[in-house]
């Protein structure tokens, strides 16, 4: 999941190579490199980390040239080190990739029997060895590459630069996204339309198995099939202005900050004035479905399990919900009269992507719910809806995941409705219920002081549990998920009522324990597991509403007073507690928030 860019120029490449790349950081920060071609020279810089290490390089290490290429890691093949940064060069060919080549010991062993020498433990330096090797029986460029292309499996989206040609990269495209952007006497190539924003908003997409030959003046495609094509170009409506943190310390603090904006944005989007709901394009009309089938990862396919309570609860209609990279893999049965729907903040999941593939031509629908509308899951789906939490930065998503469970739950009340499982009233107090659900967020996030107090207290423990019932288990799972990824406590959810199964066993006095419990129709079973927890000296964090607290606070170690809300959305509530307990243990624990180790935000490898 790395990003890759590249540009033919009529100014220096470097700056705006690198300035891409920002764009781009969120797919991967284990190193940075750029490629360029000067009077015919190929030459390449390349540091270990983030870019800003890449950038300080240039300034001592400038590298002329109008035509480039660029790659930001997410290490796969090989441990993240200069030696190990893209671009890779053999010879007169520089390549950077997104994606894994699967077949590339094989190809390695082929190449070492031609006396090849490797320097790097990647799986890319074999496609720029290959090509290099194609080109020394006089092969042009673009034939070297294709050659080498014709010989790769896995997935990729390449881009070959070469010494001597600065008006020429050859790019393809098979599994991993890649956009070519259209200038003015430019032409510039990228893993999205975000990062090339800034220098232009005339986009065509690769489509699967596509090769490019791209010049300053001309691009020509070939399909899969080697048939030459043309693949529109669109006009794309991607803010190209610098992401900032408007004075938050950390994107995620801003991100957490604006979901009472989004949310409303989101609403606006979705409920007419007359409290109807709209749904963009075709929509679904769930009277032509009998069952629904939600896959996703991580965040996403804990949006999709609440979502399966509400879909089960409110419209009564059977739901199943898998993480991507099983359901791809399981070839489980889709029975006529599903719907299948595809939740990703980023829309570039290579397992969602692949889940979805598995069911085109089986599912009767193939709908997504994503952030990103000129995403791969977005332009393969039938029905496509849009969350608009805006560029969400932070790793640790926060604003896209209300922002999904929002629009979930509109789709909910919709199959409801389809299907004549509410009255007119319910329907009513649910959409009230909703628009008031921006001030309501906005009243949690005023208890900001006290998750920073109680936040305090989690950052010593070594393991933190999260308990949840019903609803409430999806977002123990994502407390548990966020407080992981971005302090690296070890931390662990469970559905209330399975502690006593075997996770009781884990209790003492060092492991605090989170018990989102809104006092609703479960809180009392609820509350007897916190007993039990209790009763073994385990520290109850209690985040419960004004009379949950009232009811049970009393021996609790910390308690989180949460705004009164309609049983259903509570969910959405709740995630705000979610969050900020993860973030502020994280920012005490002084960890990198934004950009946590490991991880990268968008993840296109399997
Ligand atoms: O872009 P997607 O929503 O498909 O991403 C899915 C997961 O990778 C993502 O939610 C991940 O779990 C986040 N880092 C969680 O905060």
């Amino acid at each position: 999941m790395c990003g890759i860019v590249g540009v033919l120029s009529n100014h220096e490449a470097s700056p705006i190579l690198v300035e891409a790349l920002k764009r781009l950081e969120y797919r991967g920060y284990d190193s940075a490199g750029i490629a360029t071609v000067n009077a015919g020279v190929l030459d390449r810089r390349r540091a270990v980390g983030k870019l800003v290490n890449l950038s300080d390089l240039l300034v001592h290490e400038p590298l002329p040239g109008k035509a480039g290429i660029g790659h930001t890691r997410w290490a796969t093949h090989g441990a993240p080190s200069v030696t190990n940064a893209h671009p890779h060069q053999a010879g007169p060919v520089a390549v950077v990739h997104n994606g894994i080549i699967e077949n590339f010991r094989e190809l390695r062993e082929e190449l070492a029997s031609h006396g090849i020498q490797f320097v790097t433990e990647t799986d890319t330096e074999t496609v720029a060895l290959l090509a290099q090797h194609y080109m020394q029986n006089g092969t042009r460029p673009q034939e070297a590459a294709f050659k080498a292309l014709d010989r790769l499996r896995g997935a990729f989206a390449l881009a070959f630069l070469f010494s001597g040609h600065d008006d020429l990269i050859v790019a393809a495209r098979r599994g991993s996204p890649l956009a070519i952007g259209h200038g003015d006497g430019e032409m510039y190539v990228g893993s999205d339309a975000i990062a090339l924003a800034p220098l232009t908003n005339q986009i065509s997409y690769l489509e699967e198995g596509d090769r490019a030959v791209v010049t300053r003046h001309s691009l020509e495609i070939w399909d899969a099939d080697g048939t030459p094509v043309t693949r529109v170009k669109k006009t794309i409506e991607v803010d190209g202005a610098r992401i900032d943190k408007a004075g938050h310390k950390h994107f995620m603090a801003k991100e957490i900050a604006e979901q009472p904006g989004v949310i409303a944005r989101a609403l606006g989007h979705y409920l007419s004035e007359d409290g109807q709901i709209t749904l963009p394009g075709p929509g679904i009309d769930f009277t032509a479905v009998d069952r629904l089938t939600m896959v996703a990862c991580g965040t996403a396919y804990y949006a999709c399990l609440t979502a399966k309570y509400w879909f089960e609860q409110i419209a009564r209609m059977p739901v199943e919900v898998d993480v991507a990279s099983e359901f791809r893999y399981r070839e489980p049965p889709v029975p006529t009269r599903t719907a299948a729907l595809f939740v990703s903040q980023s829309g570039e999941t290579a397992d969602t992507l692949a889940a979805l593939r598995y069911c085109t031509g089986k599912a009767d629908q193939i709908l997504s719910v994503i952030n990103a509308p000129e995403s791969s899951i977005a332009r393969e789906s039938d029905a496509v809806l849009p969350i608009h939490a805006g560029v969400e930065v932070g790793v640790a998503s926060t604003k896209a995941f209300t922002c999904q469970l929002t629009v979930l739950f509109i789709l909910a009340l919709k199959a409801a409705q389809d299907r004549g499982e509410i009255t007119t009233n319910r329907r009513a107090d649910l959409v009230a219920c909703l628009r008031g659900l921006p001030n309501i967020i906005s009243t949690a996030l005023g208890g900001n002081a006290e998750m920073q107090q109680t936040a305090l207290r989690l950052s010593e423990a070594r393991d933190v549990l999260f308990l949840g019932r019903g609803l409430m288990y999806p977002i123990a799972l994502e407390g548990a998920l966020k407080l992981k990824e971005i302090s690296y406590i070890h931390a662990e959810a469970y559905a209330a009522g399975e502690l006593k199964h075997g996770p009781i066993a884990l209790i003492d006095k060092q492991v605090p324990v989170v018990v989102m419990a809104p006092r609703d129709a479960l809180f009392e079973k609820t509350l007897s597991n916190m007993q039990e927890v209790m009763a073994r000296e385990g520290r109850v964090i209690l985040v419960s509403d004004a009379k949950g607290i009232r009811e049970f606070g009393e021996g609790a170690y910390a308690t989180l007073e949460m705004p009164q809300i309609d049983d259903l959305l509570t969910p959405i509530l709740y995630a705000i507690p979610a969050q900020l307990l993860a973030y502020h243990t994280a920012v005490a624990k002084g960890t990198d928030v934004d950009q946590p180790r490991n991880l990268a935000k968008s993840v296109t490898v399997e």
